[in-house]
Formats: C-alpha cells, sequence, structure tokens
C-alpha cells in the first residue's frame, strides 16, 4: 500500500475512525424520527419536477446561476418573510450543501488565524471545532432563559474593546438554542442589535432548528430586526425535513454575497434535492412542520 503519511501537510485534524454503526443510544447527530420523513410527498415531488425539468441537469446549476435553484430560492423568500419577518429577494439567498457549508463559507471570507469571535458559551460543537481549525480565538458569553446574556456580551465586548480587539462576529443560534433550547426574546434581540452597533461586530445568526418552535410562533429574526445588513442569516432543512438532503441557506446583501460566492466554487449544490425539496415545499412544508 503507498504511504501518504509522510506527504500529509502538518496540520490536518486527527484521522477520521472508521464508521462502525450507530451505538445503540445515540446523542452525536441531530436525527429526525424516521417515520416523519415525508417519503412519499418526496416521491410525487421528483416524479413531477424531473418529467417537468429534468433537463436541465445538463447544465451546472439548473439555469438558475450559482446562487442555487430559482424556485427553492423563491420558497424561501417566502418562508423567512412570512415566519420571520426576513425581506430578501431570492438573489440574496444562496442554497448551500447544509447549513454546515454555510458556517464554513462565511468562516472562510471573515476569519485569518489569530482572530477573535463571540460564541455563546454553551454551543453548536460543529461550530467550535471549525472555529478551533481556524485558530481564532474564541470568546464564550453565557446563556440565560432569554438566550445569549445581554449584559454579559456588553462586558465581553467592552473587555476586547479595552484591549484594542474587534471581534469579527457574534456567532448565536438564538431560536431554539443547541444545546440549552431557549428562544431568545424579541427584547433581547433588540438589545444584541443594540451592542452589534455600538461596537461595531457583526452577527452570525444559525436559524437551524427555527421552524421547530412548539407553537408554531417563531419571534423575527435577528435580520429581520437589523436595520441595515449587519446580520448574516444561516437556515436549514435538516430538522424540518431531513439532514442526509445536506440543503441549507445563507442570506446576505450582495456585497458580501458577492465575496461568499467567490469562494462556492463546487460547482453547485445537490441538484436533484434542491428540485425535489422545491417543488415538495412549495405546497407540503407548512403542513409537514
Ligand atoms: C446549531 C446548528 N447549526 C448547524 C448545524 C448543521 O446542520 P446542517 O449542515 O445539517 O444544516 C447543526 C446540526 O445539528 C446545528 O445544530
Amino acid at each position: 500500500m503507498f504511504d501518504f503519511a509522510d506527504l500529509l501537510r502538518p496540520d490536518l485534524p486527527p484521522a477520521a475512525a472508521r464508521w462502525a454503526g450507530f451505538p445503540k443510544y445515540n446523542f452525536v447527530g441531530g436525527h429526525n424520527d424516521a417515520a416523519s420523513v415525508p417519503v412519499d410527498g418526496l416521491i410525487a415531488a421528483a416524479t413531477r419536477v424531473l418529467t417537468r425539468e429534468g433537463r436541465t441537469l445538463a447544465t451546472y446549476g439548473l439555469e438558475s446561476g450559482s446562487l442555487g435553484y430559482l424556485p427553492l430560492r423563491e420558497f424561501i423568500a417566502r418562508k423567512v418573510a412570512k415566519d420571520a419577518g426576513v425581506v430578501c429577494s431570492p438573489d440574496e439567498i444562496l442554497i448551500t450543501s447544509g447549513s454546515l457549508q454555510g458556517l464554513d463559507l462565511v468562516n472562510h471570507v471573515l476569519l485569518s488565524p489569530g482572530d477573535t469571535v463571540i460564541v455563546e458559551e454553551m454551543t453548536y460543537q460543529g461550530a467550535l471545532t471549525r472555529l478551533k481549525r481556524l485558530g481564532v480565538n474564541i470568546v464564550g458569553v453565557g446563556v440565560d432563559h432569554d438566550g445569549l446574556s445581554a449584559e454579559r456580551l456588553g462586558r465581553a465586548l467592552d473587555d476586547l474593546k479595552r484591549r484594542g480587539v474587534r471581534a469579527k462576529y457574534i456567532y448565536t443560534i438564538p431560536t431554539v438554542q443547541n444545546p440549552t433550547a431557549t428562544v431568545m426574546s424579541e427584547a433581547r434581540r433588540g438589545e444584541l442589535l443594540e451592542l452589534s452597533k455600538t461596537y461595531g461586530v457583526p452577527i452570525f445568526e444559525d436559524e437551524c432548528y427555527a421552524d421547530l418552535i412548539w407553537d408554531g410562533r417563531r419571534p423575527p429574526a435577528l435580520r429581520a430586526m437589523a436595520a441595515d445588513d449587519r446580520v448574516v442569516h444561516i437556515g436549514s432543512f435538516s430538522k424540518s425535513i431531513a439532514p442526509a438532503l445536506r440543503l441549507g441557506y445563507l442570506i446576505a446583501r450582495w456585497p458580501l454575497m458577492s465575496r461568499i460566492l467567490g469562494i462556492k466554487n463546487d460547482g453547485g449544490s445537490g441538484a436533484l434535492e434542491q428540485m425535489i425539496l422545491a417543488e415538495y415545499c412549495r405546497d407540503n412544508f407548512d403542513a409537514h412542520v
């Protein structure tokens, strides 16, 4: 067997373990209840959309350009306006391969080793491992029953400012926080935006779980409440439909979006998944959720 060990770059993460099946009690991935995957609806959607538009698979980007399949972006624009008050055009939405790719893209355009970012003290492991690999300084800020504590965030931002450090972003999971499950109140969202303005630090809003609110009423997204473009918003279909689809989205205006597009040079996220999801979601998403 050829030995690549001497050729590998020195800063790689540890080698992956071979998959040996899921453990009996598995708390690692945020998996869905298999019975709730809308298999029949997805089959019907696949048949309809492939019959109608299957030949567009001949082109990278399905004749929709590099932001992703237009009918899916149109659906997301309607969904975030209705559910979270986010007003944006389909051209401010990028379809990503899961929201994990959204995390990677935003990190890629904003972070260099030695930069500082602020995160919730308890937060998503996938976000932390990425930040650690990038060699950035991670400042954790406590969470209370209303979400990220504005008082502690203010102290952290003040402390950084006194040391001459401007954090690159404040990463927050405001709606159904991972892992505490808090839903940030609207008042707290307002306080966060004020702090973001005062200290000139943008907010990176991860709304991965926001469709899964028990009473169906979701507070406005930070992006909806911001008067300007200071909030980058990512969302996902992993929790509402199925994680294996690997479809998420990122919302930003063109000045940042154009820089993000410059590095999303993967030829587009999975086209079949985008087509089927758009076709399914148009008439079924709300009822399914
Ligand atoms: C807070 C948060 N963000 C992002 C993700 C990534 O999800 P996906 O890439 O499947 O959209 C997860 C997954 O569990 C998560 O918990």
